[in-house]
């Protein structure tokens, strides 16, 4: 007998096992045009053709049949901020002023858990409407923000990552922390959060300049005592954010050296934007497995220059892609693609649709180290996933009226799509797409 928590979703599927190469490299990914999944009480137990997940479901199993469309695991962003929901959309010129006159002051509303909670809803509705099913997000420096955060996650069921925002110098008093007090909340944060039920805490120092060096050695200690944790920071974004940096830490050997220093940098640190590199910080990042985070929309806004995905991953660093939002100018993981794919185009680097897709998924899943968990469509993983439809506004069907193959495809949605391509947002297999 069918139970309620046991569905099929029938469509085309697609899911990557690596990097592709091109559309001929079918070893990288899956794509099965008229699959099926099996979903059982929030993970996938099946897939393969409808046929054979047909033949294998309980008699009386609900089917919902999503044909024509593209059925693929939920998108994953690795770079957020919930308290820029009110944020994003600023006229300003570069970081640092930005930061001054719209960031700090936004963020100083969330001492506030009423404003935290009403935010927190926009918020998911937001990454639910856009197909992002998990992304790593700084709170603010208030611990109330991160209660919002995960509370909020927690009713939606959503594999959520992120931490309360590290700063005490250089912002107003408001919005700032101690050294002290930034350790003793985060470390109660993280036994409060870390593990329970999807939620992961991920330490999370805003970067050099807000934080003193006893503020980063917390942080240190922090991931000591928490080795599951992730730790997430910005570093060489801006050319004035670096000069600023290396005026606080004259010591340290460049921008890099002094989160090393702080033991802060390994396969579970996300450092934002990794823009301005130079050699010794790209050995540095390869050696310690940390993870360099391409934030498209937020560096052309912000104007802070040109992520060198081939630079950064020919020198062996991990890389991933996020929406930086309120930097970053949209929600949606498939601007966020498209705005990626023409800073790699500005420098003779152009990423193949399957590759943008892959980053998106898999790649994001694997740089958070969750891909046992997350960013496939893989039989045992969390049921969290996303139906996409290439035509979904009249550009775009027509378009569609001469795409040939899933590559071109893909590329559409990549290039014309937005909220209005997410179909359905599945999380641990519930339909959970707003307002449907
Ligand atoms: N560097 C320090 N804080 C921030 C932030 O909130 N956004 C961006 N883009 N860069 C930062
Ligand atoms: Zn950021």
């Amino acid at each position: 007998m069918a139970d309620q928590n046991t569905k099929i979703l029938r469509g085309r599927l697609l899911t990557f096992s690596s990097a592709p190469q091109g559309e001929e490299d079918t070893q990288a990914y899956s794509y099965e045009e008229d699959g099926a999944l099996l979903i059982s009480n929030g993970q996938i137990v099946a897939r393969s053709s409808y046929k054979d997940v047909a033949a294998l479901a309980p008699a009386g199993t609900e089917i919902v049949d999503h044909r024509p469309h593209l059925i693929l695991p939920g998108l994953i962003d690795t770079h957020i901020h919930f308290p820029q929901a009110e944020v994003i959309a600023s006229w300003a010129d570069q970081l640092l002023d930005w930061l001054n006159d719209y960031t700090f002051p936004a963020e100083m509303k969330f001492t506030d858990k009423a404003h935290g909670a009403r935010i927190a809803q926009e918020f998911y509705d937001a990454l639910l409407s856009h197909g992002t099913t998990t992304s790593s997000a700084y709170c603010s420096s208030h611990p109330n923000s991160v209660d919002a955060y995960f509370e909020e996650a927690e009713r939606r069921s959503m594999l959520m990552l992120g931490g309360k925002t590290m700063m005490d110098r250089n912002a107003p008093t408001g919005a700032c922390d101690t050294a002290q007090s930034s350790y003793d909340d985060s470390k109660a944060l993280a036994t409060k959060w870390h593990g329970r039920g999807r939620a992961h805490y991920v330490v999370t120092p805003r970067f050099a300049i807000t934080s003193t060096p006893e503020q980063l050695e917390a942080a240190g200690c922090l991931l000591t005592e928490f080795p599951g944790c992730h730790l997430q920071t910005h570093i060489n974004e801006n050319h004035n954010e670096i000069t600023f940096t290396k005026e606080l830490y004259p010591e340290a050997p460049d921008y890099l050296g002094v989160y090393e220093k702080f033991g802060l940098l390994g396969p579970k640190t996300l450092l934002g934007h990794c823009i301005h590199m130079n050699e010794r910080e790209l050995r540095v990042m390869q050696e310690t497995g940390s993870i360099a985070v391409f934030c498209p929309t937020s560096n052309l806004f912000l104007g802070s220059g040109l992520f060198n995905k081939a630079g950064l991953e020919d020198a062996g660093i991990r890389t991933a892609i996020a929406t930086d939002v309120g930097g970053g100018t949209n929600y949606s993981m498939l601007r966020t693609l498209d705005e990626g794919y023409k800073v790699l185009q500005m420098q003779r680097q152009r990423m193949h649709p399957l590759t943008s897709f892959y980053w998106a998924t898999l790649g994001n899943a694997d740089a958070l180290s969750l891909s046992d968990k997350i960013g496939t469509l893989d039989v045992g993983t969390d049921a969290d996933i996303v139906v996409l439809n290439a035509k979904a506004t009249p550009t775009m069907a027509l378009r569609m009226e001469t795409v040939e193959t899933l590559s071109g495809e893909l590329f559409v949605l990549q290039t014309l799509g937005d909220d209005r391509a997410v179909i359905e947002t599945y999380i641990c297999g519930q339909p959970s797409k707003p307002g449907r």
